[in-house]
């Protein structure tokens, strides 16, 4: 039986931020083909700061656990803190994952990046450290 912390079975069960956001500023979708998961981030960008974050997710419970804390990570943030956020640091703030799920936090820390990378898009800017994302995990972070 896999153990989950408090932490994950809060944010699993009580999701903060489900939904979408209309007229994001930047929307990023990005799956994993092995397991089929797909997880979907929205942030609204006002001046530099990530004013609100949302995200849909067809997927785990720890990749619902993991969209929920990403989106309550980055909300306030600029988006050079925002970017800062890896999928370790969200690990962290759910008091760890077990090993099998990892690759759940990094489907999060990827769409996260996802939705930075279509902002900057939208806005013709460069975000400084984004690289363009992938839309598939499978062959990241060796997942
Ligand atoms: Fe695929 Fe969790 S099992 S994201």
């Amino acid at each position: 039986m896999m153990e989950y912390s408090d932490k994950v079975m809060e944010h699993f069960m009580n999701p903060k931020n489900v939904g979408e956001i209309e007229n994001a500023s930047g929307i990023g979708t990005v799956g994993n083909a092995k397991c089929g998961d797909i997880m979907k981030v929205y942030i609204t960008v006002e001046n530099g700061i990530i004013k609100d974050a949302k995200f849909k997710t067809f997927g785990c419970g720890a990749a619902i656990a993991t969209s929920s804390m990403a989106t309550e990570l980055i909300k306030g943030k600029t988006i050079q803190q925002a970017l800062e956020i890896t999928n370790k640091t969200v690990m962290e703030a759910l008091d760890g994952l077990p090993p099998v799920k990892v690759h759940c936090s990094c489907l999060a820390e990827e769409a996260l990046h996802a939705a930075l990378w279509d902002y900057a898009q939208k806005n013709n800017i460069v975000i400084e450290g984004l690289k363009k994302p992938v839309d598939d995990i499978e062959h990241l972070h060796n997942v």
